[in-house]
């Protein structure tokens, strides 16, 4: 005759997750102390079937433990009490006692969990009226993306079309054709990231212009934006990789006039209505006359300082750059088969980057690559 708490054991099973039953029936430690002094086994035996009934997570589970103790066939208590008959009176005595205790527990704990279960399907199922709405999570455009949409919607405006150029670009397009001299130092603001000797990664979007005026006679109207690639030492003022967008009007009789006016109706969408502009010499060897246009300092409107001392955005200066422009060189068209005698054109090119920092005062570059959505949900 197998020993009664072998029979008990026999259909446990070890995949059952096991809870806590005090959880249940707040009578329990009682209940199982009174238990285990009564038979040690038996307690031990009704405590895998009451943890396993606590651990249960769904109504299944929670059967399939029932069945295992209970069942009237072959339910682990059930068998159990069937061998009474054939104990001594003494065994019975002790014995029966555990396992009518060891039963009502199990029952009580199964009842317990079955009602719990069925509140929380109830509870599940409810909808509270009173909660707030949940707001769907809407993406939206990259900040930089914002600034290249308007300026193109400026553009476009303008007359200008959109024309895009590869990323990955010749030497001769990045530079040559551009009026880099071999060995001009002008070449040295670049720096430069290789893929061979012939090809790289642009550092402007200038050589579009090359490629524009390659395949298309004038006149021509374009705008070239697109990401370029400097070899730099990161820091929060420079990054490996921005974005620019160039423009290109050539045609008969394009003149310094037409770029100022041009540069100005950019500066009073993009900055305010009536923000001071200025434009000052610089050398660019793509153009003759080569300039940079400045706008006046928003953070000292125009004075220098602020409140503690020099401006921190113009160093005192006044002004910020804002981009560089200038005729466009005839040895540039030269380079791309028109007649610098027939065509006059202008040219400008600006950071994107540095559009963005200044209006929305950003003073850290790598957050726009960086895709921290706290950052990115705030434009
Ligand atoms: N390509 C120049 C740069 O990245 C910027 C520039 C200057 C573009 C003058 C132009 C221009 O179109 O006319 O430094």
């Amino acid at each position: 005759m197998p020993a009664i708490h072998e029979i008990l054991t026999r259909r446990l099973d070890p995949a059952w997750k096991p809870g806590e039953p005090s959880a249940l029936l707040p009578d329990y430690a009682e209940r199982m102390a009174a238990l285990a002094q009564a038979q040690k086994e038996i307690a031990e035996a009704t405590a895998r079937f009451t943890t396993a009934i606590a651990g249960a997570d769904d109504a299944v589970t929670l059967q399939a433990v029932r069945n295992a103790a209970l069942s009237r066939e072959n339910g682990a208590f059930t068998e159990a009490l069937a061998l009474m008959p054939q104990l001594t009176v003494e065994e019975k005595r002790v014995s029966g006692r555990a396992l009518n205790l060891g039963k009502a527990l199990v029952e009580a704990a199964e009842k317990a969990k079955r009602d719990a279960l069925e509140r929380s399907r109830d509870s599940g199922d409810a909808i509270d009226v009173t909660l707030p709405g949940r707001r769907p999570w809407t993406g939206r455009p990259h900040v930089l993306a914002q600034v290249r949409e308007e300026l193109l919607d400026l553009f476009h405006g303008l007359g200008f079309s959109v024309y895009t150029s590869p990323e990955v670009e010749l030497e001769s397009y990045n530079f040559g054709k551009l009026n880099f001299a071999p060995d001009h130092p002008a070449r040295d603001a670049h720096d430069t990231y290789f893929v061979n000797s012939e090809v790289l990664l642009r550092t402007h979007t200038s050589p579009g212009w090359v490629r524009a005026m390659e395949e298309r006679k004038p006149p021509l109207r374009l705008v070239f934006p697109g990401r370029v690639y400097r070899a730099e030492a990161v820091d929060a003022s420079h990054m490996d990789q921005f974005h620019q967008m160039d423009g290109l009007y050539v045609a008969k009789n394009v003149s310094m006039a037409d770029l100022k006016a041009t540069l100005n109706a950019f500066a009073r969408a993009i900055y305010r209505r009536d923000v001071p502009t200025r434009i000052i010499p610089i050398y660019f060897p793509f153009v003759e006359p080569g300039v940079q246009m400045d706008v006046q300092c928003a953070t000292c409107t125009g004075t220098g300082r602020v409140r503690e001392g020099r401006c921190p955005v113009c160093k005192g200066t006044k002004w910020v750059e804002v981009l560089g422009a200038g005729m466009v060189h005839p040895n540039v068209f030269r380079a791309v088969g028109y007649d610098p005698e027939q065509v006059t054109g202008f040219a400008f090119g600006m950071g994107l980057e540095r559009i963005t920092m200044g209006r929305h005062g950003i003073h850290e570059i790598r957050e726009f690559l960086q895709n921290d959505v706290r950052f990115l949900e705030q434009f």
